[in-house]
């Protein structure tokens, strides 16, 4: 099949489709077919994945901010007159400026200090405003300070609280799940994906499995507490989220920060995409899972794109990848 799209003579087919606000284009996106990283594999084994950096605000978080936010209105939590507020290791942050930005609420979030600088500068373009938590911390450091704010004047705030917020897994299960599952026309076998708050596998698992109880539902986390994944969390270390139930998972797979790294440029070099680290780590636990299985229909989600990383540490070691390859 040729790599290139057919195109008529006029160029691309009209698509034309007419949106009146930008969050209606959150959710539903392409299910990618990964066809160079997979070399060697089974040929009866198929691995795809989730591009969520298609989303309008480049995550898979839109989806959790949009419906936590929805879900406030609806219970009168959030009401006119009051600021939005949240922890969030970026990408939440991110998501909820732009939610809050478009319904018209103000947005705090508190955030490491040490969070990209493309993230933060993404986040006041929104028009949200930044309070730091100490980078020593991490997403924990965020949460504690977070509280205490919220402890100090409560009334001015509704806080969506991604970590024990049933909607942020709800979204997955009426969203990403069952596009997977259409996408997929039902075949899907294994569901693999990084845990953060654990939304998008608790929630898009509880829906898979709800169709077919066969489906594995495979988590990967960081295999170590001092790691550089953002956005993943490794649960034996941290403040374990409310809406996490390990008891649903099938499989944790531990990944290594250097693999995921690796798993990042092979991505960009063989592929043409261009994901952050969190999608490094999906990566690599699904060509494990590939690997010992005769076949089967494996999903996974890359929560986002790489262009908020260029400056992180992700960007630092691919020169020594580049010699790697070079002497293979
Ligand atoms: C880059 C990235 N990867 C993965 C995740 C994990 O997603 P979830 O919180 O749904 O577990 C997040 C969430 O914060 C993220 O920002």
């Amino acid at each position: 099949m040729s790599l290139l799209p057919v195109w008529g003579e006029g160029g691309p087919p009209s698509q034309i489709s007419r949106v009146s606000s930008v969050l209606h284009l959150v959710g539903n996106t392409p299910l990618f077919e990964l066809t160079k990283v997979t070399t060697g594999l089974s040929p009866r084994v198929r691995v795809f994945t989730k591009l969520e950096g298609f989303n309008p605000g480049g995550s898979v978080k839109d989806r959790a901010a949009l419906k936590m936010v929805a879900e406030g209105l609806r219970a009168g939590a959030l009401t006119p007159g009051k600021t939005i507020i949240d922890s969030t290791s970026g990408n939440t942050g991110i998501a909820l400026a732009l939610v809050g930005a478009v319904l018209g609420y103000p947005v705090e979030l508190v955030i490491p200090e040490n969070v990209s600088i493309e993230r933060k500068k993404i986040i006041a373009a929104y028009g949200a405003k930044m309070i730091y938590s100490s980078p020593l911390e991490g997403s924990d450091g965020a949460m504690r300070l977070c509280r205490q704010i919220l402890h100090e004047t409560p009334e001015r705030y509704f806080k969506p609280d991604q970590y024990f917020n049933t909607a942020n897994p709800q979204a997955h299960y009426e969203t990403t799940g069952p596009e997977i599952w259409r996408q997929t026309q039902g075949q899907v076998t294994h569901f693999v994906a990084g845990i953060g708050t654990s939304g998008t596998i608790m929630g898009t698992g509880r829906y898979l499995k709800e169709q077919n109880p066969q489906i594995q539902i495979i988590a990967v986390e960081p295999d170590d507490a001092f790691h550089g994944l953002e956005g993943l969390k490794h649960m034996a270390s941290s403040i374990v989220p409310g809406i996490y139930h390990e008891g649903e998972l099938d499989r944790k797979i531990p990944v290594g920060t250097e693999e995921a790294y690796e798993a990042v440029y092979r991505l960009g070099r063989e592929e043409g995409i261009l994901v952050g680290q969190s999608s490094g780590a999906a990566l690599w636990a699904s060509l494990k899972v590939a690997r010992e299985i005769e076949a089967g229909v494996i999903v996974t989600l890359f929560p986002d794109f790489g262009d908020k990383y260029l400056s992180t540490n992700l960007w630092v070691g691919w020169k020594d990848f580049d010699k790697k390859q070079a002497r293979v």
